[in-house]
């Protein structure tokens, strides 16, 4: 008996306020897959793809989710904004320069997943509290800075973002 192969799926995805194609995909492929192997959007990065670690965080239609726990096919009809998206003709976002100018980076693997989830914080929430950060990251895992300087990038971003 010959075992038959899965059926194949053409659809769009709108990321980053562009469409993008996706042929011959198989209906199980995560978004964080669909986004690095085959749009060429490699910044989410995939670390225990079990919805643990918050490296593949992206927003979907205004909400932030870990992208190895979508499957692409499902977000369609979705606006999709991932690390790529953010800052302007390739410019840092001030969350970016922040996490930097505070040494929240270092080996980075972290990084895109934090940064996303700091601007869907801050893009709904402009004065958070020391505790709403911590909530709003709580799904983030950074295994290098012990958190300090991350959060202190945030308390930053807030007071910049105020006096500008
Ligand atoms: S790779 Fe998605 S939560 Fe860890
Ligand atoms: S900087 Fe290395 S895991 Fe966060």
């Amino acid at each position: 008996m010959t075992k038959s192969s899965p059926p194949s799926l053409d659809y769009r995805l709108t990321v980053n306020g562009r469409p993008h194609e996706v042929q011959d995909s198989w209906i199980g492929e995560s978004l964080l897959y669909v986004l690095r192997e085959r749009l060429g959007l490699p910044g989410s990065k995939g670390a225990c793809e079990q919805g643990e670690c918050g490296s593949c965080t992206v927003v979907v239609d205004g909400r932030a989710v870990c992208s190895c726990l979508v499957l692409a096919a499902s977000a369609v009809d979705s606006e999709i904004t991932t690390i790529e998206g953010l800052g302007a003709d390739q410019a840092l976002s001030d969350v970016q320069q922040a996490f930097i100018d505070a040494g929240g980076v270092q080996c980075g693997f972290c990084t895109p997943g934090f940064v996303v989830a700091v601007h869907h914080l801050l893009s709904n929430h402009h004065d958070p509290s020391d505790n709403e950060i911590r909530e709003a990251l709580s799904g983030n895992i950074c295994r290098c800075t012990g958190y300090g300087r991350i959060l202190e990038a945030v308390r930053e971003v807030v007071v910049r973002r105020r006096s500008s």
